[in-house]
């Protein structure tokens, strides 16, 4: 992985494949090998970046506070430092409002966006009060709770489960805090999605326990241009259990 020093911090990310600049942007609480397989597929199309989200990976994990507009501007500071003036975002979950975020901020630098198991909405109050428990039990006693709390909501695969299961277990207590807190506080931008003159693409599973496949269907009736693309029996983590059908989709940015 490389690094680069921005707002602060320090930005890991790796870059791979040629052709049209595109990034990969995890979800929480994982890091950017959540895209490795996709990442394989497409690289002969894309120029590819993957960064570890702050408090993620190999990036720094700072104290609080974390915010989802600090995490777009981490990424905008990693472009500018690699010289990509204009990219295409694929955002898995909480990627997908980071990617919002650096859309609503950077609305020149969008190519194209994807939307990955993600939402346009903010949080409902009773969200809110789960992720504060939450980060008040990750706090006191370490991010193995939302490894057990969450890994069975990712994917109904033994595999897949083991990965996400040691994955998060290796993140950040910080980040993890930082990251919950920075959600619930996330703003609702259903209303940029009008907005987007680039191409827009919604990929759930109808199995998502996490986010529900309504959610993609009610930002498909905001713009009926984007594409949305329904997995059958697949749950939170479709770039893991159905990679070839992600990067088929990701190519129609
Ligand atoms: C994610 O996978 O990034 C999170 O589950 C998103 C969320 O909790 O809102």
């Amino acid at each position: 992985m490389k690094n680069v020093l921005i707002n602060g911090i320090t930005v890991a990310y790796e870059r791979l494949g040629e052709g049209t600049p595109l990034m990969l942007i995890h979800g929480f609480p994982l890091d950017h090998t959540i895209w490795n397989e996709t990442a394989f597929l497409l690289k002969n199309d894309f120029d590819l970046l993957l960064p570890d989200l702050r408090g993620f990976g190999q990036s720094s994990a700072t104290d609080a506070p974390y915010t989802i507009p600090d995490m777009a501007d981490d990424l905008a500071g990693l472009l500018d430092r690699l010289g990509v003036e204009q990219i295409a975002l694929a955002g898995h979950s909480m990627g997908g409002y980071v990617a919002l975020a650096f859309a609503k901020k950077y609305p020149q630098r969008v190519s194209g966006i994807a939307l990955v198991a993600s939402q346009t909405i903010a949080d409902t109050l009773e969200r809110k009060e789960g992720r504060a428990k939450t980060a008040a039990l990750v706090a006191k006693n370490g991010v193995r709770i939302v490894a057990d709390s969450m890994t069975a909501k990712f994917s109904a695969h033994e595999n897949t489960q083991n990965l996400i299961r040691d994955l998060i277990n290796r993140q950040n207590k910080s980040g993890v805090t930082g990251a919950l807190k920075a959600m619930a506080e996330r703003e609702d931008l259903s209303s940029l999605l009008a907005s987007f003159n680039f191409h827009v693409v919604l990929v759930h599973g109808d199995a998502d326990d996490l986010i529900s496949v309504d959610r993609a269907r009610e930002a498909q009736a905001l713009l009926p241009s984007a594409r949305l693309i329904e997995l059958p029996n697949i749950g939170h983590a479709p770039m893991m259990d159905a990679a070839e059908k992600i990067a088929e989709a990701l190519t129609l940015l």
